[in-house]
């Protein structure tokens, strides 16, 4: 079989097993196997770039980030419904049907409303081509690059129509919903208030690997454009929605007479809370197509459908005491400790006040009436206070100064709105810490699942991940884990698999290593950074740099009228840090500090220097050196998932730091240098004065151009989870001109470019 037969055939295969596993919910293979299919997928693309078109399933882990989203003009426009919360309304409706058409005959059909993100999918002959938000109805934004990232649309469909718009909802399923906000918050950031933000702010993520990331779901229930093709029905569209793969609603009655559909919308609501995404009412539709164009529209609606509005549901309770919950990375979080009531369908005595910003903004106190409701259906949250009902001498809420559960120092890192323990011992974290060391891209001890890991510090058996290295074997082979179905199971084999990755796990590279021990703000990148310019885990702990750059951040900061000086100063250090492999890089929204940012951010230094003068440090060190590790960079290592993995670059121009820099830069992301350029180079990075063969090259081939900030910002873009990730700024545009001054220059010369 050649390529190209093999590729077609493995892109059918997962087609196949993406449609039984996304849209009809029953996979018939095993992750691995699956995993299997993409891995040799993947590698045959790699090795045959010529033979990759951009339907491949492989094309949908996002491209390169994006500088904005391009305006689409939606034609037909995208309307809205009229909205009723009223039955009576619904009979108007009907009785203003019948006297538009007298004579006809027609039906209803009953949906869910589904509260998420409308969306307009363009087919040509069967290949999505297009997708875009609403917008305003007439004009909306494309995020073709993000929605090929979501798993349930397809990006080809069996019908050769010259144009199939469909139409629908994007949203994020509550349990993913519950799980990204868990995540936000440990993260530090600021949760989303409700599954419908969180899908629009996921469309609008300008990096599609980070969209692909998040969890989102489409149901499609209209058609925009059709040509070549039509549907005398909605339910005979709906059915051949289903046939090409296209997910419709779950729910759909089709009902002969207005009494039925009364009937349907109040049986749809006894099931409200049984979809996995969030309803907010019923859809009314005339089912006979036909009969649209006659009933026309307004300016707002359709006139063939109507919106039933479910009244909203919230609660309201006293309450009793506020709490503090220490999260697995170590957040602080207030937690509403209320008088049980029912909401929504079960009772509740507990509710997140989510961070101490939320408390204070909305002046929640001990004692107070409080009004709550469920969050994307599922989180129970207080939205306010009945001021009214407060009693006399409630006092403002703060959160404590130390951790409630270790009592070690509390932090809140600029700009986040968690406070957390920074304790790396604090028991709360145990389980967390467990789970991230043995995750793949720590120390990838693949057989302790994030269960089992749990499990092992709740049995007292791992207190410190490092403690794994003294577990009994034949103590771990008998220890005994429930499995989904609540059997439980002896761990068995799989501790010889744990034994040899613990051996291998000794001979990782520092930053891996520096990754799992999940110092505050160490994502897999940052500890990138931060681990170059050292020879070995206790080389690391006895340096000066990070005190060295924290000075010079300080200085950078530090007021003096003397700006010769300071620029003397500045460049000193800068250049001996230089030195040690760590890069300068921009920060447009910090206009003093511009030109004068490293790689290793303040934070980052922080952290690093805070750890090395901890005991902790020194124990780890003790204990590390008794199991005879002291892990040290790889050279070799090309990390599977950097930013650059498998891309192709050559360098010109003057940048602003020595070339070799750059080129380990681009080693350690994964990508490989070439001197140049050629039909497989993926990028050219320019500094200053490109000039010369290799630009003009490029530019016959339109190879992508990439200046410095761009650069950066694509490496800060490939970082994969961080306690915080790091920040990348804008990226400049690519494959177009060079920027018409480097982004960055010698630091002396521009030192003070943007200061009045
Ligand atoms: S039909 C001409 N069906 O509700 C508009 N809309 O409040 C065609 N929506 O903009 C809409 N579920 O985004 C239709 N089953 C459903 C729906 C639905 C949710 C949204 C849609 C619309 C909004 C109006």
């Amino acid at each position: 079989m050649t390529a190209a037969e093999r590729i077609a055939e493995l892109r059918a295969e997962i087609l196949r097993h993406d449609r039984l596993y996304y849209v009809e919910a029953r996979p018939v293979i095993s992750d691995r196997d699956y995993d299997a299919l993409w891995d040799e997928l993947v590698a045959l693309e790699q090795a045959h770039p010529e033979l990759v078109t951009p339907d491949s399933p492989t094309r949908r882990v996002g491209g390169a980030p994006i500088e904005g989203f391009a305006k689409v003009r939606h034609d037909p426009p995208m309307r809205s419904l009229d909205k009723t919360y009223d039955k009576g309304e619904l009979a108007q409706f009907d009785a203003f049907l019948r006297q538009q058409l007298p004579g006809e005959t027609w039906d209803y059909v009953v949906e869910p409303k589904i509260d998420g993100v409308s969306l307009s999918l363009l087919y040509r002959h069967g290949r999505l081509v297009r997708a875009a938000t609403r917008g305003t109805g007439e004009v909306g934004d494309d995020v073709t690059a993000n929605v090929r990232t979501i798993r349930s649309i397809p990006l080809a469909i069996p019908c050769d129509a010259p144009a199939v718009e469909v139409r629908g909802e994007i949203y994020m399923p509550r349990a993913g919903f519950a799980a990204l906000n868990r995540a936000e918050e440990e993260a530090g950031r600021e949760p989303f208030a409700n599954p419908r933000n969180a899908a629009a702010g996921s469309l609008k993520l300008l990096d599609p690997r980070e969209v692909a990331r998040r969890p989102l779901d489409a149901v499609l229930y209209a058609a925009g454009a059709l040509e070549g093709i039509a549907f005398a029905t909605h339910t005979e569209m709906m059915r051949a929605f289903a046939q090409w793969g296209l997910r419709t609603p779950p729910w759909q009655r089709l009902c002969l007479d207005i009494r039925q559909a009364m009937a349907a919308i109040d049986e749809l609501e006894t099931l409200r809370h049984a979809f996995p995404f969030e309803i907010d009412g019923a859809v009314l539709k005339v089912n006979q197509r036909a009969l649209y164009g006659r009933l026309g529209s307004t300016a707002h609606a359709p006139r063939s459908a109507r919106a039933y509005k479910y009244a909203p549901e919230c609660a309201r309770t006293r309450l009793r005491a506020i709490t503090v919950q220490v999260g697995r990375t170590g957040v602080l979080t207030p937690v509403a400790d209320l008088d049980p009531v029912p909401l929504a369908g079960s009772v509740i005595a507990r509710a997140t006040l989510h961070n101490a910003d939320y408390v204070r903004e909305k002046d929640i106190r001990v004692g107070d009436m409080v009004e709550i409701s469920k969050h994307g259906d599922v989180i129970p949250a207080v939205d306010r206070v009945v001021p009214e009902f407060r009693p006399a001498g409630a006092a403002p809420f703060a959160l404590p100064a130390r951790c409630p559960v270790c009592g070690g120092e509390t932090e809140r890192l600029e700009g986040e709105v968690a406070t957390r323990c920074v304790n790396p011992e604090c028991p709360a974290q145990r389980v967390g810490h467990l789970q991230l060391f043995v995750s793949r891209g720590a120390l990838d001890i693949a057989a302790i699942g994030e269960r089992m890991a749990e499990a092992l510090v709740q049995a007292g058996l791992v207190t410190h991940p490092l403690d794994l290295w003294g577990l009994d074997p034949k103590a771990l082979a008998d220890f005994r884990l429930a499995g989904d179905d609540g059997t439980e199971r002896r761990f068995g084999k799989k501790a010889q698999e744990v034994a040899e990755a613990l051996e291998r796990a000794k001979t990782l590279p520092l930053h891996r290593w520096l990754y799992a021990l999940g110092l505050p703000g160490i994502g897999l990148t940052a500890a990138r950074v931060v681990a170059a310019p050292f020879a070995s885990f206790s080389a690391l702990l006895g340096d000066p740099l990070f005190r060295d750059v924290l000075d010079f951040y300080a200085a950078t900061e530090r007021k003096t009228d003397d700006r010769d000086l300071l620029a003397g100063e500045i460049a000193t250090r800068a250049e001996a840090l230089a030195a040690r492999g760590l890069v300068l890089r921009d920060d447009p929204a910090k206009p003093f500090r511009k030109r004068f940012l490293l790689t290793v951010k303040p934070e980052m230094a922080r952290t690093m220097a805070r750890f090395q003068a901890s005991d902790y440090a020194r124990r780890l060190a003790a204990r590390l050196a008794a199991l005879g590790i002291d892990p040290k960079p790889v050279e070799a290592e090309a990390p599977k998932g950097g930013a650059l993995a498998g891309k192709r670059l050559v360098i010109t121009g003057t940048l602003s730091q020595p070339r070799e820099t750059f080129e380990r830069l681009i080693r350690d992301n994964g990508g490989t240098v070439q001197g140049s350029v050629s039909k497989k180079t993926d990028f050219l990075l320019i500094g200053a004065d490109p000039g010369g063969s290799k630009y003009t090259k490029a530019q016959a081939l339109g190879t992508p151009l990439l200046d410095e900030a761009a650069f950066m910002a694509l490496l800060g873009a490939g970082a994969e989870t961080a306690a915080t990730p790091p920040e990348a700024p804008e990226p400049a545009p690519a494959g177009q001109n060079p920027p018409a001054a480097p982004a960055q220059a010698l630091i002396q010369d521009d030192l003070f470019g943007e200061l009045p």
